[in-house]
């Protein structure tokens, strides 16, 4: 291959990806683009019901929907360690078994930084960053154990 048909193959080679990525912006093309619009879009939401904003919206509403029982479940995830996956206890005291008040008192309690047990400590932070109804959502599935 001498010098001018390797600048031959160079320029051929340049025009061609020019050429595609021009190609690219042409609305027209309908190749792979990696983009959905138009009636991909329309195709897409039917398929999924609805777009990404209605998506979310259902996502929002079923989370609303949930029982206190099935979001304190959630929550309930970073207590296993210590009071085990059925509140049999562990590190911490067992939990199955109690009324929900008992539980809300409790909890209560250590979320204002009061003295229960002698490891009390061991409380405070996670009671701390709880809201009202996290209490009520833990207490209903935690009575439910
Ligand atoms: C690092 C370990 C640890 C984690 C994590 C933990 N606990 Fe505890 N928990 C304890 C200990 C230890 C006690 C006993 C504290 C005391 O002496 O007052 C306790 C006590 C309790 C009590 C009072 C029990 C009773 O009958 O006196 C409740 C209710 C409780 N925890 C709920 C939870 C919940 C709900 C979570 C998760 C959000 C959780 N704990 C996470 C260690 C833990």
């Amino acid at each position: 291959m001498n010098t001018t048909s390797l600048i031959a193959a160079f320029v051929v080679l340049i025009s061609g990806l020019i050429w595609v990525g021009m190609d690219s912006n042409n609305a027209d093309w309908t190749g792979n683009r990696n983009q959905c619009a138009g009636d991909c879009y329309e195709q897409w939401k039917t398929d999924n019901a609805g777009g990404i904003a209605e998506m979310e919206q259902v996502k929002q509403m079923a989370l609303a929907a949930a029982s206190p029982a099935a979001l304190g479940e959630q929550y309930y995830g970073q207590c296993i360690a210590c009071h085990g996956g059925r509140g049999e206890g562990g590190i911490g005291p067992m939990l199955a078994g109690q009324t929900a008040a008992d539980i809300v008192a409790k909890l209560t309690a250590y979320r204002a930084g009061q003295e229960r047990g002698a490891q009390s400590a061991l409380m405070y932070p996670v009671a701390k960053p709880m809201s009202d109804n996290d209490l009520d959502n833990l207490a209903a599935f935690i009575s439910s154990l």
